[in-house]
């Protein structure tokens, strides 16, 4: 693992997009898995930007979200397709039959949504890089706590806190979903490199969780433990709480001194184990 504390959100989000951009330089037809929430907004902007000043196409890209709610049909502007569509995919030039979500349909069976979507991933060569935030409680896309390390593409009921959390994004006269369908734990663990980005104190707890905490269903984002390639890119706030600040910081002074000759991913595509 290698954690990258950086001053504030800002440096988070510009982090985060050079190691995509990086990717989609060396591989164009790059597999992407992303993610929603209000962390990545600020990425999405960065590769907009970046695709603006012609630093780099989405003409080949593919991508796989982590989650969409249930229920929700994708024309709905509170749906995971909505929010990808106004904060990426309308101001690229991304093929939309190339992105992807969870979404099942009301008399679809659920289980046989999932296994589609797990193959649709495999045939599509697997995920390249996987974006991800974390939440209050740990989860990792909608793998809330118990969420066993081995699930993969399902049906997740949401907990009270992440719907509470989540309450500020939906107006009162909105209906708020408390199903989702989401890929695994061992579907994320599949990338091949991660990026888990987290801002703010109310994400302390888990950040120190995850990275320092036992290998737990208790809070999934410590799954991540088992990978061999993954990032956690945190600013101030979010690292707060962590004791082996001090390490990481200079573990990261070293690691950066090999980034900045190889970069993130070999001509392979192997990911650089720095951490
Ligand atoms: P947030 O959500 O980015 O809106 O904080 C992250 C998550 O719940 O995964």
């Amino acid at each position: 693992m290698e954690i990258v504390v950086l001053p504030d959100s800002e440096s988070v989000a510009e982090f985060s997009a050079n190691i995509v951009v990086e990717l989609m330089r060396k591989k164009p037809a790059a597999v992407l898995g992303l993610a929603t929430g209000s962390t990545p907004i600020a990425l999405y902007q960065h590769l907009v930007e970046r695709y603006r000043s012609e630093d780099v196409s989405f003409s080949e890209v593919v991508t796989f979200n982590l989650d969409e709610y249930l229920g929700l049909d994708p024309s709905n502007p509170q749906s995971y397709r909505s929010f990808m569509n106004s904060q990426l995919f309308d101001h690229v030039d991304i093929d939309l039959r190339n992105t992807h979500l969870p979404h099942c349909e009301e008399a679809q069976n659920p289980r046989k949504v999932g296994a589609a979507y797990e193959r649709e991933i495999s045939h599509a060569g697997g995920i390249d890089l996987q974006i991800l935030g974390i939440g209050a409680n740990g989860h990792i896309g909608f793998n809330e706590p118990t969420s066993s390390l081995r699930s993969r593409t399902r049906v997740k009921t949401l907990t009270e806190r992440t719907v509470q959390d989540n309450s500020r994004l939906f107006k009162p006269h909105e209906a708020q979903p408390q199903l989702a369908m989401t890929m695994g734990i061992a579907t994320i663990l599949e990338a091949r490199q991660l990026v888990l980005m987290a801002t703010g104190e109310s994400k302390a707890h888990s950040v120190r969780q995850a990275i320092e905490g036992p290998l737990s269903a208790m809070c999934p984002a410590s799954a991540l433990q088992l990978h061999e390639n993954v990032v956690f890119i945190l600013d101030e706030d979010a690292a707060c709480e962590l004791e082996g600040l001090a390490y990481y910081r200079w573990a990261h002074a070293k690691n950066q001194l090999l980034v900045g000759q190889h970069g993130y991913f070999d001509e392979g595509l192997t990911s650089l184990d720095v951490g």
